[in-house]
């Protein structure tokens, strides 16, 4: 009973990551294109430039000689590649540098999951059309983040420092444009693409989200504040239960925990004993299948070092001759894991934190005790007195230089925004102005030091 209650609610609000199927199969799991190992060799297939061979690019900074190890995915190739840092990936186009000699790359299958795409807003009416937020620190995920507290399923970043929420499930009628028109750099993460001018680019509220349940057949599950670096202290899980599946096949695409305390584990999800698990140390060096219909993903950080996290594609099969959602429930209490995998001594004790979670019923969604619910209504009535008590003496004294300044402050707080995008306000020019100089001394660079 409880299992289908709990699957209903999660039909309800289905993911696109997991609904996209052309882009399950996506060739980069970073937003920007870092891991993009694809073979793309022009800046777009649509009339782009031919790129220029990185065996051949010595008078530029990137080249083969300078990294010749295939850091960053370079070699004897004019494959689009993003080894600084930026965006999106790109390529020279151009043996000097005194004109446009580097281009971005406008590649289809290059978009990581959960990446709806890069659309035109012309305003009235936006995509999105639910709240709105700007800010000089804005990432991907501190809008995505935003939108998912706020029950949006999508949130949506335009010109570097806006933040668009909404449910607009209509938002491709707007037009999709080339991935390129969304390259104006986040005001918070200049490795990240937050949009355009006019253009916004799109995110599933899902990604990055701390813990959820998953049903679907296949889904790319992202580590806490993707693409932003996961946080201290996180203890996330997610459910992966498919009703008849026999088999579920797990590949990480991205891993990038660097912490050996800091942990990723796969529990069996009815008996909760830890399957494998990976670290620092130990990463996941091959994709591998388990045995079950009901996996959980747990994620654990301490209070040092972050780092990006990690992205998994999970995809469930099923064994058409036996399939009976009905009983998958006592069908599959013969657990095997195909690999076997080297498990840690802490993953006793982590599994036992895990434990605690899932068999309580009040962690997970946040509900109170009763006592602080009093509490804090007690607070509130207090402050409301209080205010009320500020106001009548206001009005009774008719004291000019006691106006309010609480009022005045948040009024401050709250146009902040406002007059910061003022000054700030980016041209999309900054994303597309030809003489960026792709600097090795630039740094933003991931190789120096490798
Ligand atoms: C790009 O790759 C395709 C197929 O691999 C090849 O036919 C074409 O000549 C290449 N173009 C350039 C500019 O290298
Ligand atoms: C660069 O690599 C390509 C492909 O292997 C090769 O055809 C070309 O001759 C190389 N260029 C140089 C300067 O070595
Ligand atoms: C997942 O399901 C459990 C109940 O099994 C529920 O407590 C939890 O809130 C759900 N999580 C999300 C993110 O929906
Ligand atoms: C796992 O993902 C990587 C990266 O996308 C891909 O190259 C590889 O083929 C996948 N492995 C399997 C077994 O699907
Ligand atoms: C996982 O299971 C699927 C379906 O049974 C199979 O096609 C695949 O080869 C298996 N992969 C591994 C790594 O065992
Ligand atoms: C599974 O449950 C059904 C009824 O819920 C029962 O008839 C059946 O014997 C069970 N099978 C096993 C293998 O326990
Ligand atoms: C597991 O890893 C530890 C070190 O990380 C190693 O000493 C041990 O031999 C490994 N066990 C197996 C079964 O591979």
């Amino acid at each position: 009973m409880d299992f289908w209650t709990v699957s209903l609610r999660i039909l309800l609000f289905p993911s696109a990551l997991g609904f996209c199927s052309d882009l399950f199969h996506s060739e980069c799991y970073t937003v920007n294109g870092a891991d993009y190992r694809g073979t793309q060799n022009q800046t777009s297939l649509d009339n782009g430039k031919p790129c220029l061979f990185w065996n051949e690019t010595f008078q530029h900074p990137y080249n083969t000689l300078k990294y010749p190890n295939g850091e960053g995915g370079l070699g004897e190739h004019n494959y689009c590649r993003n080894p600084d840092g930026d965006v999106s990936p790109w390529c020279y186009i151009s043996e000097n540098e005194d004109s446009v000699y580097w281009k971005y790359c406008d590649i289809p299958t290059c978009r990581m999951p959960g990446n709806l795409g890069c659309f035109k807003d012309h305003g009235n009416p936006p995509p999105l059309t639910g709240i709105t937020e700007t800010s000089n620190k804005q990432t991907i995920q501190t809008c995505i983040s935003m939108c998912r507290r706020q029950r949006y399923k999508f949130a949506g970043l335009e010109s570097g420092f806006a933040c668009f929420c909404g449910n607009n499930a209509d938002y491709r009628k707007h037009g999709e444009t080339p991935s390129t028109d969304c390259n104006s750099v986040c005001f918070g993460d200049h490795t990240q693409p937050c949009g355009g001018d006019g253009r916004i680019i799109l995110f599933d509220s899902l990604v990055g989200a701390c813990g959820g349940n998953y049903t679907m057949d296949s889904a790319v599950i992202y580590s806490p504040d993707f693409p932003d670096t996961y946080g201290t202290g996180k203890a996330c899980y997610w459910t992966i239960q498919v009703p008849g599946a026999t088999v579920i096949h797990f590949n990480f695409t991205f891993f990038d925990i660097k912490d050996s305390r800091d942990m990723v584990e796969l529990l069996d999800g009815y008996t909760k004993q830890v399957l494998v698990r990976f670290d620092g140390r130990n990463h996941p060096s091959h994709s591998f299948n388990i045995s079950l219909d009901f996996v959980i993903l747990y994620f654990f950080s301490d209070r040092v070092n972050q780092a990006q996290g990690f992205a998994v594609v999970y995809q469930a099969f099923k064994d058409q001759a036996f399939e009976k959602p009905k009983t998958l429930i006592n069908q599959t209490q013969t657990e095997l894991i195909t690999q076997t995998t080297n498990l840690s001594i802490n993953a006793a004790r982590s599994s036992k934190i895990l434990y605690v979670i899932t068999t309580s019923p009040s962690r997970p969604t946040g509900h109170m005790p009763g006592w602080t619910v009093y509490a804090l209504t007690a607070l509130l009535i207090l402050t409301i007195l209080a205010i009320l008590t500020k106001a009548l003496l206001h009005i009774t004294m008719k004291s000019p230089r006691l106006s309010s300044p609480t009022s005045l402050d948040s009024c401050h707080r709250g146009s902040t925004g406002e007059i910061w995008s003022i000054f700030y306000k980016p041209s999309t020019s900054i994303s597309i102005f030809p003489k960026k100089i792709k600097s090795p001394h630039d740094d933003r660079n991931p190789l120096v030091g490798e």
